[in-house]
Parts: structure tokens; C-alpha cells; sequence
């Protein structure tokens, strides 16, 4: 579904990307992982588009999408979740979900939400579909919640429900673990293992090691923007080089 072919992204002198090349085919969770500045932040957005390569080939489901905008990226069905500004905190948890299917009016959203006459049958179906998703999430129960006031574990599962809204086939999720309890990582576990199971390509960059291990087909590390492991989750722990980089010995 999606195949990354020799990226290298140069900032000036720094070489951030280097002749990365991997795939993920639907229904596979891929994890990136890697240091500090290892270069993982900067191959999402060269392959979803927030950054031109300076080399190398992006495709999805056989199309060049290699420099293409991010509108562009996430029409094809590339969503993805970012780390900080995700939350619309003070809407309610449906009409941060509906964002997703870029209803672009505030009225189209009350009128939607509320039911209210005049409110069009692709509104009806919009609410139908983001609950849905809220259900997919395990959580059909906050819908009506304000999203501010939700714990960080249920404002992620509100991004992935805004992502995934929209018929995404491939999602790409910065860090979805930080700040979530151990419970909330197991259940999000859970729901990534089964967006994977119903078709969905996920490619995420995580260092927590409980839902690495868990949802991870393959893991691929990077240091200094080059891959030094692509291996499966069983093998990591075993791999010299990477051992190298995090622990500084083999
Ligand atoms: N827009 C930019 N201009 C110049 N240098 C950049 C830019 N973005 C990132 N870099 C540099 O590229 C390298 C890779 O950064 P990147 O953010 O991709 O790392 P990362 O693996 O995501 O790290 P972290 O775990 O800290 O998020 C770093 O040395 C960083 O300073
Ligand atoms: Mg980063």
C-alpha cells in the first residue's frame, strides 16, 4: 500500500533522511523508532507531505505521491494524528470527530449534531459514520462529552476516530502513547491491532515498549537518519546495532 523507496530528506548540511526504504501493506503495523533527532519525525512528514524529499519516491497503492501536499496526501487516505494540537478542546467529542469528514460549517455541525430539521441527510449520515467510528474506538459513550475534558488516553482515541473517520486506508500516529495510563495503552493497543485487522495500514513512530511489543509487525530503527534495524519485535531486543545505539555498547 505504501512503499517509501530511498528517501533522503537534507536540511542544509544535515543529512536527516537517509536512503530509507520500507513498505507497509495493508493490515500491518509498522513502528519507526529511534533517538532523539534520529530523523523519524522528518520521514512522516516527507512521506505525508508537511516536507519535500530530496530524493527518493513515495507511492501509495502504486501511485506517485512523492512532494504532493498534505490536503492532497490525506485525500488519497493518508490520515494521521499529531502530537500536540490534535483536540479541539472546547467542541464536543462528535464534532471533533466530524472534523474529520471536513463538514466545514459550524452550523452544518450544530444542525448535524442536534438533529434539527433542515439538518441534510449527508449530515445524518456524517453523524451516523462518526459514531461509528467512536464505537470502532471502544468509547460510543463520550460522544456527547466535551473533548477538553476527557483524559489523554480518550482525547487519543478521539484523534484516531477523527483520522479514521474519513474512509482513511493508511494512518500515521506520532507518539499516540505519550501521556496515556498503562490501561489506556493496552486498550489503544487493542484498537490499533483492530483497525489493522480490518484492513488498515498503520505506520507509527513510538518508544514505549509495552505497545511496541504488543501491536508491532515490524519495527525499523533509525539513527542519524539512516535505517540500522528492520526487524521483527521478537528480534529487537537481540539486535546488536541496536543495542549500540540505546544502551552505547553492544
Ligand atoms: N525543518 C528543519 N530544518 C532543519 N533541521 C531540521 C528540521 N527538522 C528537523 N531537523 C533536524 O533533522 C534531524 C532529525 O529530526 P527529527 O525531528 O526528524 O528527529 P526525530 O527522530 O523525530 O527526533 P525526536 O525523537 O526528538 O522527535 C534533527 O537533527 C533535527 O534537528
Ligand atoms: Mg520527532
Amino acid at each position: 500500500m505504501l512503499d517509501v523507496q530511498d528517501l533522503c530528506v537534507q536540511f542544509a548540511g544535515l543529512k536527516a533522511v537517509q536512503d530509507l526504504s520500507f513498505s507497509v501493506k495493508p493490515g500491518q503495523i509498522i513502528t519507526l523508532m529511534g533517538p532523539n533527532g534520529a530523523g523519524k519525525s522528518t520521514a512522516f512528514n516527507a512521506i505525508g507531505g508537511m516536507i519535500r524529499p530530496t530524493s527518493g519516491k513515495v507511492h501509495f497503492d502504486g501511485r506517485d505521491i512523492t512532494g504532493e501536499r498534505p490536503a492532497k496526501v490525506a485525500a488519497l487516505g493518508i490520515r494521521r494524528t499529531f502530537q500536540n494540537n490534535g483536540i479541539l478542546r472546547e467542541m464536543t467529542v462528535i464534532e471533533n470527530v466530524l472534523t474529520g469528514l471536513e463538514l466545514s460549517t459550524q452550523s452544518t455541525f450544530w444542525g448535524a449534531v442536534t438533529g434539527m430539521p433542515g439538518s441534510s441527510r449527508a449530515e445524518r449520515d456524517a453523524v451516523r459514520r462518526a459514531r461509528s467510528a467512536l464505537e470502532q474506538m471502544g468509547v460510543p459513550e463520550i460522544a456527547e462529552r466535551i473533548a477538553g475534558d476527557l483524559s489523554f488516553g480518550q482525547q487519543r482515541l478521539v484523534e484516531i476516530a477523527r483520522a479514521t473517520v474519513a474512509r482513511a486506508r493508511m494512518i500515521m500516529l506520532d507518539e499516540p502513547a505519550v501521556g496515556l495510563s498503562p490501561g489506556e495503552r493496552v486498550h489503544l493497543g487493542s484498537v490499533l491491532r483492530e483497525l489493522a485487522a480490518n484492513g488498515m495500514a498503520v505506520l507509527m513512530v513510538e518508544h514505549v515498549q509495552d505497545l511496541v511489543m504488543a501491536v508491532s509487525d515490524e519495527i525499523l530503527v533509525l539513527n542519524y537518519g539512516k535505517k540500522i534495524a528492520h526487524c521483527a519485535p521478537s528480534e529487537i531486543r537481540h539486535n546488536r546495532d541496536v543495542l549500540e545505539v540505546y544502551l552505547g555498547r553492544a
